[in-house]
Parts: C-alpha cells; sequence; structure tokens
C-alpha cells in the first residue's frame, strides 16, 4: 500500500508529493512541526498537540493554514490512509512560498502545510519499555526551544554524536552546567531530598530553554493525581550522575528509563521502583484514551 501526504489541501502519494523551492521552511526553516503519537488507532493527548501548535504559529506571526477541526480531521484521514496503528502523524507549518527575502513577505501568501504519517514499533506494554543509554554534550540551540521550530541543526548534531558513541540520545547541557532537556526529549531525574529524604522527581522548569513536552505535561497532571514529588527546575550533571533513577519524555518514544549516562551506570542499572511507577501511570492514562 502506497504512502500518502497531505501538502497545501492535497493527498498525494508520499514519493511525489512536493513543495516549492522557495518554501520559507526550505530556504529559512521558517516554520513548526508538531508529532502527535498514535497507539492502537488512538490519537493520544491530541489537543495538547494542536494547543502548541497553535501557540507556535502565534508566536511566528504565521497564520494558522486551516481550522483546529479540520486540522483534526486531515490528521486522522493521514492516519487512515497510511492504516497506522502504532505511530505518528508529522504536522509541519511554514510561513509559505515567496522570492527569498529574510523578511516576512510584503505580499500575503498563504502559510504552507504537510502532513505525513508513519508506522512505529511499540511495546504492546507501554509500561516496559527498554531502557536507553544516553550521553551528554553542549546545548548549542537558540534561545526559544520553547517553539516547535523546524531549525533542528544542532538537535540533529547532538542525536548523531549520540549514535556515533552507541547511545540513544543526547542530554543537553547549558552554560551553567545543568541539564536542559535531551535533543528530541524532555530529561527527568528521581533523587532523594538529602535532608527530608522524600522522593523527588526534577525536570528543568517550562520557561523558554526548553520544549513543553506533551509527554511531561502528561506526567506532570499525573503526579498531581499520585502525589509524586516534582521539582521544575534544572539539575547539573553532577545530579544526574548521582541520581537514583533517570528517564526522558517524548512523543515518539514515550516514556524511556536511562540505564547509563557517559558511560557511567545510572542508580541499579535497571528501571528503578519510581520510574515503573511513572510508567505505570503513563500507560493507564494513554489506555484510558483508547476507544
Ligand atoms: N520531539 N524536547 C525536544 C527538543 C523535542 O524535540 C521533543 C519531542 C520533546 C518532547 O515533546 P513531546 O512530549 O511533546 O513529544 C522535548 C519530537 C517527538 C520530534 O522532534 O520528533
Amino acid at each position: 500500500m502506497p504512502r500518502i501526504a497531505y501538502v497545501n489541501g492535497r493527498y498525494v502519494p508520499h514519493n511525489h508529493a512536493q513543495v516549492g523551492i522557495e518554501d520559507r521552511g526550505y530556504q529559512f526553516a521558517d516554520g513548526i512541526y508538531d508529532v502527535v503519537p498514535i497507539v492502537k488507532g488512538t490519537f493520544i493527548d491530541e489537543d495538547w498537540h494542536w494547543d502548541r501548535l497553535e501557540r507556535g504559529l502565534e508566536e511566528l506571526r504565521i497564520s494558522q493554514p486551516v481550522s483546529r477541526k479540520a486540522l483534526s480531521m486531515i490528521a486522522r484521514r493521514i492516519a487512515k490512509k497510511n492504516m497506522i496503528h502504532n505511530g505518528i502523524v508529522y504536522v509541519q507549518v511554514t510561513r509559505g512560498e515567496a522570492p527569498r527575502n529574510h523578511k516576512f513577505p510584503t505580499t500575503p501568501v498563504a502559510p504552507a502545510m504537510v502532513v505525513t504519517g508513519r508506522h512505529l514499533q511499540m511495546p504492546d506494554d507501554l509500561s516496559q519499555p527498554d531502557m536507553i543509554d544516553v550521553i551528554t554534550g553542549p546545548d548549542e540551540r537558540w534561545a526559544r526551544p520553547d517553539i516547535k521550530s523546524i531549525s533542528l541543526l544542532p538537535n540533529v548534531l547532538a542525536k548523531q554524536a549520540a549514535a556515533e558513541a552507541g547511545a540513544y540520545e543526547s542530554w543537553l547541557i547549558n552554560d551553567q552546567g545543568e541539564i536542559t532537556e535531551g535533543s528530541s526529549a524532555n530529561a527527568w531525574i528521581v533523587r532523594r531530598d538529602p535532608d527530608s529524604g522524600r522522593v523527588i522527581i526534577q525536570t528543568h522548569q517550562t520557561d523558554q530553554a526548553i520544549l513543553k513536552g506533551i509527554v511531561r505535561t502528561a506526567i506532570v497532571a499525573l503526579a498531581e493525581q499520585h502525589q509524586w514529588a516534582i521539582e521544575e527546575k534544572p539539575f547539573s550533571v553532577k545530579d544526574l550522575m548521582a541520581a537514583d533513577e533517570a528517564f526522558q519524555s517524548s512523543s515518539g518514544n514515550m516514556i524511556r528509563p536511562v540505564r547509563s549516562v557517559d558511560g557511567r551506570t545510572i542508580g541499579s542499572g535497571e528501571t528503578g521502583p519510581v520510574v515503573q511507577e511513572i510508567l505505570n501511570a503513563f500507560a493507564h492514562h494513554v489506555n484510558a484514551q483508547i476507544d
């Protein structure tokens, strides 16, 4: 069955899908994207993804190409036409096609929208994912990673560095020696407060330095229900190395426990009890949406 893509109002075979060479996404990375996970045929936390996409468009002053209702319908059609049971839908919106000039086009152009779908392998039981190895590297991105921009060169280079080191992901370190997030995921540790002995789940706060991940949002909401103590503040590489457990979250891979960082084992090197509790609650959160 051929893959089908949506390009500016048309459903076309993936290998014939085209945008113009003066699309501002192609020339300036002048656009944004989002990735919505599909589990057992169901879109997970869909509205949170569209909220983020709309916010990104507003931040960049790109007009919304279609209404949210239409976008949701197009995304569903793509999932259906590509028969995606487990996978993702990718949505990209750029400022459109215009003669190359850094400033916004003076005559209005329609934003360009592409939607594609992809199958992904997912474990049958979302609460039992494989562990991953992580390396660290400098956060060389622009100052607004909270906008899900298609300008991903530093992320690409960081991910490649991980692959070349035999690891799965790079966690990024800012100038203060703190972890912001991963090249394509939010980064978390589990530690014990030295004074109270309380278990703390820690991740960088949602300011302009990180992407406010949707899986992250779901975990924060679950923490409230389960009365887990979450601290939203940066942790250092030293904190990471001393952590009892670590994990990352993203729509492509959901929650993945971390076995090692820069070759050093984190905690016991197995999925720890706190991460397992988060995994169980998150699997329940996903399964509750599946019809
Ligand atoms: N990446 N941080 C970065 C830099 C990301 O690229 C992503 C997601 C996340 C997690 O966000 P969410 O939970 O909404 O997926 C955090 C996607 C999956 C990608 O670029 O393919």
